[in-house]
């Protein structure tokens, strides 16, 4: 792999350009306006100054992370990458869209077209080009830079070459990959969404304050982190968008997304990136 494409530079885009370019490999990383690229930028920049701050990385090799990653609007600046990776935010007619334009734009039978969508099936991204045997899951967990794990996730029709070179992809890169079945959520989504909504319903019905729901699965289960300050991370409105998806599929109670998730996304409260969620985080 000699360079990379990332699609998108929110959250997830921004530190999956990170960790590649730690690892070594260009990356050229491609948003939709100057202002969502300008706070990719920052984004990617802020997280590698964190990393010298605390003594991680020395101030010269951040310097040279940030020169393998290149910032443009044009997708047309992804002819010649090894593998393209689709970050952009959990919507899928956007996410059909991009990828009929990268089967047409890439046709080079070896680059791979990856997609970090953290619960559409991979199949349905998959028919969207032309080119099905090169499109694969490879989904990341945030924050990208500290999480060990990849789902790497196989449709029906892609080719066992290109699963192969996801796995390496992943080794890489330094984390551990698990294959995930091509179903909504794969493997953890399918299990973390419904717990974080339980947690969600609980605080609704009032029976328990935010803080005592966290601290008893922080102190009792031993998790880094309790599900309401984990749905903050995650960001509400991606919460929210993954539960959709796993409740239209399967139709189960237990996903569906509470009333409570539905008006605080209305109400812009979406965790740690706008400010306010189920926790304040002053900037
Ligand atoms: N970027 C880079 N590094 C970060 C970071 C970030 N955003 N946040 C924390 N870190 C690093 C810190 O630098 C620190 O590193 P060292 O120990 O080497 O110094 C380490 O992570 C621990 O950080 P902190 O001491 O600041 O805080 P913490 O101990 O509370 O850990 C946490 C923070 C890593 C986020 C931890 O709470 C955790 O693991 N939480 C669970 C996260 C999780 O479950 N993520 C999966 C979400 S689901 C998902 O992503 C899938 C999806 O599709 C929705």
């Amino acid at each position: 792999m000699n360079r990379i494409g990332v699609i998108g530079c929110g959250l997830m885009g921004a530190g999956i350009a990170e960790v590649v370019a730690r690892s070594g490999i260009a990356v050229t990383v491609v948003e939709s306006t100057p202002e969502a690229l300008a706070s990719g930028q920052t984004r990617v920049a802020a997280s590698l100054e964190r990393a010298v701050a605390s003594g991680k990385l020395e101030p010269a090799t951040s310097d040279d992370i940030l020169a393998r990653c290149t910032f443009t609007l044009a997708l047309a600046d992804l002819v010649g990458v090894d593998m393209v990776i689709e970050a952009v935010s959990e919507d899928e007619e956007l996410k059909l869209g991009l990828f009929r334009q990268l089967g047409e734009l890439l046709p080079d039978p070896s680059v791979i077209l990856a997609s970090n969508t953290s619960s559409i099936p991979i199949h349905r991204l998959a028919d969207a080009t032309s080119h099905p045997e090169r499109v694969i899951g490879i989904h990341f967990f945030n924050p990208v830079p500290v999480m060990k794990l990849i789902e790497v996730v196989a449709g029906n029709r892609t080719s066992t070459d290109t699963n192969r070179r996801a796995h390496e992809f992943a080794t890489l890169l330094n984390k551990t990959a698990i294959s995930a079945p091509d179903q909504a959520g794969f493997i953890v989504n399918f299990l973390l969404i419904p717990y974080l909504l339980s947690a969600i319903r609980l605080f609704e019905s009032g029976a328990a304050s935010a803080q005592d729901i966290d601290t008893g699965m922080v102190l009792g289960c031993g998790h880094p982190m309790g599900p309401l300050r984990l749905t903050d991370l995650i960001g509400l409105d991606t919460t929210l968008s993954i539960a959709e998806l796993l409740f239209a599929e399967s139709g189960e109670a237990h996903m569906a997304p509470p009333s409570l998730l539905r008006s605080m996304v209305r109400d812009d409260h979406l965790g740690r990136k706008s400010g306010e969620g189920f926790f304040s985080y002053p900037q």
